[in-house]
């Protein structure tokens, strides 16, 4: 069903999701209900709903009104909660708020030479990384999926699919990319015309795939399952497109917070494992924890080298932004509250 939603009400759902997927929670670990008044708190801090045309001043109780006749909100006394209808509209919002985030960093990377540089000092390779994907890592993904001209590979959240075209290029497999950044989709498209025999891009959302069953040999995700709203279905989902036999390589990190079990931070231990665990998916893992902080301190060295260069093509906050990343990213590190792992998934 088509249904027509102001900005007021895409970020009101979009706030709302939030709050669902990430309750506040006080010290005893109880949930706090999602009523008006704490929406109205959280809600604001979200998505800061000062929009261009919008006062700030928004009208909760009109709009909660508006989303209940369209079926897209439902209240219980005064505690409010999706539809499973309103969740689906949600999560597309969601996937294209996210897309438009990345979409205006992508297409500033893809023609910034001083970010090119960045990312052959840093990681060996220029493939507009947006994550940790040096090409120590990038061979250890090749040699352990062993693909050829015979395997069809999804890259979920390929970003602007360097990587999954530097993957199709060296090993000939057939590639289709997804990301839910349409703009980045559409530069990859035309970057990559006289490859389209064995390799494509295509929007899509991970939490709302459109894709066959059985119709990939291998599925990988470098940095992006973190995106997914719930992880189970996502991974039932991944492992109903696999042909049997199908392998997945999948890279992620895993945080230890204070109010977490330090065991979480083992691989076998991680969300993702448990997940794996649960749907009967074989896996072994490579930590590549100290090679991410190596990266990280290069990567905090080289970006402080290049500021001039940044500054001169006018993409100083770019460079600022790999620092900042870097920063609270080695902090965590070394503190041992996160680890970064690669997963290979074999399906039966
Ligand atoms: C950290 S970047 C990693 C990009 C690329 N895999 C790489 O390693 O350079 C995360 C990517 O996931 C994409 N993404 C975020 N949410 C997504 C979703 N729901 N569905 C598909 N892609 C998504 C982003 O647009 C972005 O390209």
């Amino acid at each position: 069903m088509r249904i027509q939603l102001s900005i007021e009400e895409s970020l009101f759902l979009d706030a709302l999701l939030s709050l669902e997927l990430y309750p506040e929670k006080v010290e005893t670990n109880e949930e706090i209900p999602i009523t008006l008044d704490s929406i109205h708190k959280r809600g604001i801090e979200l998505h800061k709903w000062k929009i261009k045309g919008n006062s700030g001043k928004l009208n909760l109780e009109d709009i909660t009104e508006l989303l209940i006749k369209k079926e897209l909100l439902q209240r219980t006394e005064n505690v409010y909660s999706l539809t499973a209808f309103g969740k689906i509209k949600a999560i597309t919002i969601r996937g294209k708020r996210i897309g438009n985030r990345f979409n205006s960093e992508f297409l500033r990377i893809a023609t910034s030479t001083a970010h090119s540089t960045f990312c052959k000092r840093v990681f060996g390779k220029d493939l507009s990384q947006a994550n940790m994907m040096d090409m120590v890592q990038l061979d250890k993904l090749l040699q352990i999926l062993n693909l050829s001209s015979k395997n069809k590979v999804l890259d979920l959240g390929c970003g602007l699919g360097k990587i999954s075209e530097y993957i199709s290029d060296v090993t000939n497999a057939c590639v289709l990319g997804i990301d839910v950044a349409n703009e980045a989709i559409n530069l990859a498209n035309k970057r990559t015309e006289e490859k389209r025999q064995r390799l494509n891009y295509k929007i899509g959302d991970l939490n709302n795939l459109a894709i066959s069953s059985n119709s990939f040999d291998t599925i990988i995700a470098i940095a992006t399952l973190h995106y997914s709203i719930d992880i189970d279905k996502t991974i039932k989902q991944l492992k109903a497109i696999l042909t049997p036999q199908g392998q997945m390589g999948i890279f992620t990190f895993q945080y230890a917070f204070e109010n977490d079990n330090p065991d979480i931070l083992h691989p076998d231990n991680t969300r993702l494992a448990q997940v794996l665990k649960k749907n009967d998916l074989e896996f072994r893992t490579w930590d590549f924890t100290d090679n991410e902080i190596r990266i990280r301190q290069n990567q905090l060295k080289i970006a402080n080298e290049l500021k001039k260069q940044f500054q001169e093509e006018g993409n100083i906050d770019l460079c600022s932004d790999r620092i900042e990343e870097c920063k609270i990213d080695l902090q965590r590190l070394l503190k041992g509250q996160k680890r970064r792992f690669l997963y290979h998934i074999q399906s039966s």
